[in-house]
């Protein structure tokens, strides 16, 4: 992972928010789309702040997918130091719900993006019994499972929602203080 450091997590989301990744919005349209759901289905804080930030590890250097090293792990060393426990985890399991999703659901792999579905195929594809098991019984499960739903139905292009700057107190809450420099998508 790059020295990217989360107390510049709004720096970072800036300059990397409008990248494409292979879907049909951009990274910053995508984690607003996902924020913008949690808050529609009144999820907590905390639940909100994970499915704002999921994949702010596409936002830092790191190596290809594999199943235990991921987009999700980078994204959670970069937010841990900062956020409760449970956030983290969420970010670091997002990729591993939708491995569980596509294993329990077969129609939830055809109902995946094109991008995801190769993705899914290097993370891993299929959990195995004992891994879905582990999976299952965790505190967090359930909201894991929340948070990728979210993740997969926000890639609507041309979708309004809030802009970054409206979850400033809740990110500024446990990142610190933040610049909010003047760039699409963070300030309207
Ligand atoms: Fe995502």
């Amino acid at each position: 992972m790059s020295g990217a450091d989360g107390r510049d997590l709004v720096g970072l989301i800036a300059e990397s928010g409008d990248r494409a990744y292979g879907e049909s919005v951009t990274q910053l349209a995508h984690a607003l789309q996902c924020a913008a759901l949690a808050r529609r289905d009144r999820a907590d804080d905390e639940v909100v702040v994970a499915a704002l930030l999921h994949d702010v590890g596409h936002f830092v250097e790191h190596g290809p997918e594999e199943p235990g090293h991921h987009h999700g792990t980078d994204g959670a060393e970069l937010v841990r130091a900062f956020v409760p426990p449970r956030v983290a985890w969420l970010i670091e399991h997002h990729v591993v719900a939708k491995r569980y999703l596509c294993t329990v659901d077969a129609r939830y792999v055809d109902e995946l993006s094109p991008a995801s579905r190769r993705s899914y195929q290097v993370q891993g594809a299929r959990l195995e019994p004992d891994e879905r098991l582990a999976l299952e019984t965790r505190p967090w499960f359930a909201d894991a499972v929340r948070v990728r739903r979210w993740d997969d139905a926000a890639k609507v292009p041309g979708v309004g929602c809030p802009p970054l700057i409206e979850y400033a107190p809740l990110l500024e809450r446990y990142f610190g203080p933040q610049r909010w420099p003047v760039a699409s998508g963070i300030d309207r």
